[in-house]
């Protein structure tokens, strides 16, 4: 056994036997950051944060929701809403941030795009990023679900259709997803304990994981620069700390995000108090009724551009193109061919290819929100064949700009 002597304070007790100095030094005082980076890269801390508010407002709304058909709607729309103290408050929280925070993914994920942040060392960053991108629009839709109103239940009854594979038409896996023929008790009770439990503990885990593939590469920076981390800390502990590359994470770093994320505050505790609406769609304010269908179905905004690509396409076509944009993200590190990590703007070709990604992935963010007939057809086929398009010519572009020694 380990010598233990007496112990000082109650800080000596526990780092006999915690090695707090340790643990603090690993994780915060000696984990070093890059000094040339700006406010994008406190885009992750933010989610952190916007995750820890969605789990606390949640922990509210469970205490009086209740998982049942007969039930759910009014327990919403009523009981918290009008007859529990501030239930309103922590339903908008939820509410916006459920929204908000796949904002802020997209700006997690095209600033990693854009300065090359998922290369050689730094897959694995990316590719548990992605799978919290999937654990995210899993919770958003199981929690879409709960209120059950008209747009729960018709998201609920398209999006689990998909499962019968198109023509294959294996519906008998759809009614395992559901537990019935149609979304009913039992559809609300499972979807129920994705939201509250199974999810959020993935999602945990996946975090974690996430910010532990971030501890060896180290975070990218601005110019793509590579830092010998050893070297330039050894600087910074020797005391030159204006020449040194890098800078500690608490409490130099952490101040940083601070005043970024006091900023994000300010922006989303705006949209709880005046503008929640933008994340609720008025269709759900009825109540799920599986014997009249809305006028358009559509889903959340973060999930339009795919709902898009699944659009123009027909059945067993769409659900093709639908499942190459759910995956193609994932495959980044690796359909980038070029070594050069540096900001798109600096890498010809690629440069055009990421600016066009964003254009054509909100050109379908916006389509998908309209209704499919005339031109918005038309238009819709185009930019999904040109989101197929573009992620066909990555390979191409980078390998192009490899072979031309990159334009670093
Ligand atoms: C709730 C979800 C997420 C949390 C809490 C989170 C957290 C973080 C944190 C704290 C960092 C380090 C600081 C920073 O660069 O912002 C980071 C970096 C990174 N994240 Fe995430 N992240 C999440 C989702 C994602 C997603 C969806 C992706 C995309 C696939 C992603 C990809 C990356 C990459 C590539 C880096 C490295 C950035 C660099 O080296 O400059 N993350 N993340």
């Amino acid at each position: 056994m380990a010598h233990f002597k007496k112990a000082t304070s109650v800080h000596d007790w526990l780092n006999q036997r915690l090695a707090l100095d340790t643990v603090t030094r690993v994780l915060a005082t000696e984990y070093w950051i890059p000094k040339n980076i700006n406010f994008l890269w406190a885009m992750g801390m933010i989610l952190a944060v916007t995750f820890g508010l969605l789990i606390v407002s949640g922990i509210f709304l469970l205490m009086y929701y209740k998982p049942d058909v007969n039930l759910a709607f009014d327990s919403v729309n009523y009981l918290i809403m009008t007859e529990v103290g501030y239930g309103w408050l922590w339903r908008h929280i939820h509410g916006v941030a459920a929204s908000v925070v796949f904002l802020l993914i997209y700006i997690h994920m095209f600033t990693a795009i854009y300065y090359g942040s998922y290369k050689k060392g730094r897959e694995m960053i990316w590719i548990t990023g992605m799978i919290l991108f999937v654990a995210f629009s899993a919770e958003a839709f199981s929690g879409y679900m709960l209120p059950w109103g008209q747009m729960s239940y018709w998201a609920g009854m398209v999006i689990t259709n998909l499962f019968s594979l198109g023509s294959l038409e294996l519906n008998g896996i759809v009614e395992w997803v559901r537990g019935d023929y149609i979304p009913g008790d039992a559809f609300l009770t499972r979807f129920f304990m994705l939201h509250v439990l199974l999810l959020p503990l993935v999602i945990i885990g996946v975090i974690v994981l996430h910010f532990a593939t971030l501890r060896i590469p180290h975070v990218n920076n601005q110019d793509g620069e590579e830092i010998d981390f050893d070297a330039e800390a050894a600087k910074y502990l020797a005391g030159d700390t204006k020449n040194s590359k890098v800078m500690r994470f608490q409490s130099d770093f952490l101040s940083k995000d601070v005043l970024v994320l006091g900023f994000f505050m300010i922006f989303f505790f705006y949209l709880v108090f005046y503008h929640f609406n933008f994340a609720m769609d008025p269709v759900n304010f009825d109540p799920a009724n599986g014997l009249s269908t809305p006028a358009h179905i559509y889903p959340e905004w973060y999930f339009l551009w795919s709902y898009e690509i699944l659009r123009p396409f027909g059945k067993d076509a769409g659900l093709i193109a639908f499942g190459f944009a759910q995956v193609i993200f994932m495959l980044l590190p690796f359909l980038d061919r070029s070594d050069n990590v540096a900001p798109a703007n600096r890498r010809g070709l690629f440069g055009l290819w990421f600016w066009s990604l964003l254009i054509v992935c909100i050109a379908l963010t916006i389509l998908g929100k309209l209704p499919p007939e005339g031109i918005y057809n038309t238009l819709g086929a185009i930019f999904a064949w040109s989101f197929i398009g573009l992620w066909v010519a990555l390979p191409v572009i980078t390998m192009m700009e490899k072979k031309s020694g990159g334009n670093k």
